[in-house]
């Protein structure tokens, strides 16, 4: 099994509230599109595409290695993991998509992605489980109820799919479907695209340092932990 990994990398950071793209915010002393990229190559991924900022296609060439292929992202993660696959080479047979944003993710994740795939799932997810107490609350802030959170898991990636899958699920997502499903919230990663197309979706074990940087405090817990 071949397998092509897809970096979105495109996204401004705003929350983060950097000097620039969050992409290129250094983590001891790398930015974190490379930290991304050196996972999926470490944990088995044969290839990489990178979806970047448009206006700073230079910069992210200049901290990454030439086998890396870039993009242009787009005003969306899902418009940029669509440009990204576009671009993504057609004799691969699994496709993994992963967030620049999760720096620290282990190549273990990746490799236990990959697994699963070769194992035959046309789409798995790593999870985590839920460990607070979790709620739903009405407009006003009250408590309405409280949500059994055995069956709950937090979604991270990177996210791995059977290629001819994923590809008929992103040529299936019409405007108006990507329309609904955002205002649902629905649409916050790639497994949310399968699944409108109907397709099961598995998981696997994820990882406490496979955490997203959100935020500034993310990146101060993240500084901890870097020892790559
Ligand atoms: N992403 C992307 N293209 C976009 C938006 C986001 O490729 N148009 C990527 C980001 O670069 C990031 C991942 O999707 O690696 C997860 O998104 P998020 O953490 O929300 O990053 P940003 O959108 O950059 O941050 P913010 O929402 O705070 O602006
Ligand atoms: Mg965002």
């Amino acid at each position: 099994m071949s397998a092509v990994g897809i970096v979105a990398a495109a996204g401004s950071g705003s929350r983060l509230g950097a000097d620039k793209p969050k992409a290129l915010v250094e983590l001891a002393g790398r930015p974190l599109v490379s930290w991304a990229v050196d996972t999926l190559l470490a944990g088995g991924v044969d290839e990489v595409v990178v979806a970047v900022p448009a206006a700073e296609r230079d910069a992210f060439a200049a901290v990454l290695p030439g086998s890396v292929a870039l993009v242009d992202g787009g005003a969306t993660r899902t418009a940029s993991v669509r440009a990204a696959l576009s671009a993504a080479g057609p004799h691969a047979d699994a496709v993994l998509v992963h967030d620049a944003a999760r720096p620290l993710t282990p190549p273990d994740v990746v490799a236990r992605v990959l697994a699963a795939l070769a194992a035959g799932v046309p789409a798995v997810v790593p999870v985590l489980p839920v460990v607070d107490t979790t709620v739903v609350v009405d407009a006003a802030g009250t408590v309405t109820e409280a949500v059994p959170r055995a069956v709950l898991r937090r979604v991270q990636t990177p996210q791995g799919f059977d290629r001819a899958v994923l590809v008929a699920a992103y040529a299936a997502l019409d405007d108006a479907l990507v329309d609904a499903l955002v205002d649902a919230a629905a649409l916050t990663d790639d497994a949310a695209v399968v699944r409108a197309a109907g397709v099961p979706v598995t998981t696997v074990a994820g990882d406490e340092r496979a955490a997203k940087v959100t935020v500034p405090h993310d990146l101060h817990l993240a500084a901890l932990q870097a020892t790559r």
